[in-house]
């Protein structure tokens, strides 16, 4: 944009809106052929046909490409030090994926200052969005200690406005044989030094990380200090985490690999979205979780990047709808809608997620005629420009 009031993107071959009762095809995700999308003050100000677009300041072309709402990656973990190229390695040799992999990550990013690790996370996100992604929720987790902690909140608060408190990722080192000595300090000036500068708690509910008991207490505390529950769970094997997030009213419960079917009725009948992360499973050798057994049971699905040192470090959506598609039985329609709109479900936005009147103009052009490439085109760089709030 230029700084024009109202600009039009126009000769949209296929628009995706995620609207289902807007001016598309009727479809979840709300297709509108020929089409044009009218902004004004980074906010979709107009959807239809482009035959029918008011006039506007001024006009972009995109010269009958598809375009998709931005898309939304409701799970990463960007701020650390060092990387775990070397555990990858050894992984793809046989050695299995663990959760103590996290401590050396923790190691390295308690060495790095405040100026390394925020030029690293900016140039994450940067890379994160020339692939399409517009809204990012990035969590702390590689500090364990009270100021670490603040330290990565800090960082992540400059580059999004979805931060997670993830105290919680596994026990300090410190507290090796003190686990719950660990889960006081979390609770207690831990939390309070970190709640004001997030918005969401997360914990690690997982053999190797927290217990259901101290996940409980932890979600708990941060629910009283106003922040929004998210969870990791069911990643390396069935457990009670997924039912305990949904009891809480989680908006989120991550990973979902191994399920059992009491967990996916628990599922399908709350307002808990189950976030997919295909980069994990693609990266650590695990069986991909089944989200058709989610979609026709009825949950909610979103897919994200959880972009780590560790467990999967893509910042790319396009791949990972290029795997749920492939691997985890989603249609090509599911997987856009899981990680744009599913994406918004999983951090309870509306605003993001559809390209709907009043909605944050967030707009990605494809180098392609149908969404149906970003499955189809694996590895192909499809993302040719990108709109966050109406400003290229
Ligand atoms: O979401 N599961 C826990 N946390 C990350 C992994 C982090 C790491 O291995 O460093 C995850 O996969
Ligand atoms: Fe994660």
């Amino acid at each position: 944009m230029t700084g024009a009031a109202t600009h039009l993107i126009t000769n949209i071959g296929q628009l995706v809106t995620n609207d289902p009762t807007g001016p598309g095809d009727g479809s979840p995700l709300g297709i509108v052929t020929d089409a044009a999308v009218l902004v004004n003050d980074g906010r979709i100000a107009w959807v239809g046909r482009a035959s029918d677009a008011p006039a506007a300041d001024d006009a972009t072309s995109v010269d009958g490409a598809a375009m998709i709402p931005g898309f939304v990656d409701s799970h990463s973990h960007i701020v650390f030090g060092g990387d775990r190229a070397a555990e990858f390695e050894a992984r793809m040799s046989g050695t299995p994926y663990s959760a103590g992999g996290i401590r050396s990550t923790v190691g390295a990013t308690r060495a790095a200052s405040d100026a390394v690790l925020i030029e690293r996370a900016a140039a994450l996100v940067a890379e994160m969005r020339a692939q399409g992604t517009t809204t990012v929720e990035i969590k702390s987790g590689y500090g364990l200690t009270v100021d670490d902690e603040r330290r990565l909140l800090m960082v992540a608060g400059e580059l999004t406005d979805e931060v997670t408190f993830l105290g919680a990722h596994v026990v300090a080192s410190e507290f090796e044989n003190n686990a719950e000595g660990y889960v006081d300090l979390v609770v207690g000036d831990m939390l309070d030094a970190c709640a004001p500068l997030a918005r969401w708690i997360d914990v690690f509910c997982e053999t190797g990380a927290f217990t259901p008991e101290q996940s409980r207490r932890i979600l708990t505390a941060g629910a009283s200090m106003g922040l929004g529950i998210r969870m990791h769970a069911s990643q390396l094997g069935e457990g009670p985490g997924v039912r305990l997030a949904v009891e809480l009213g989680a908006a989120s419960v991550d990973h979902c690999t191994y399920l059992t079917d009491d967990d996916v009725a628990a599922l399908a009948g709350s307002n808990t979205v189950a976030t997919l992360l295909p980069g994990v499973e693609f990266s650590t050798r695990h069986p991909y979780p089944n989200a058709r057994r989610l979609l026709d049971a009825g949950a909610t699905v979103a897919i994200a990047s959880d972009c780590n040192p560790g467990s999967s470090f893509t910042s790319s959506m396009p791949f990972c709808i290029a795997v749920a598609v492939r691997d985890m039985r989603m249609t090509p329609a599911e997987a856009l809608w899981s990680a744009t709109a599913g994406g918004a479900a999983a951090l309870r936005r509306d605003d993001i997620g559809r390209i709907t009147v009043g909605g944050r103009a967030d707009l990605v052009e494809l180098a392609a005629p149908s969404y149906l490439h970003l499955a189809y085109r694996p590895g192909v760089p499809l993302v040719r420009r990108v709109w966050k709030d109406g400003i290229l």
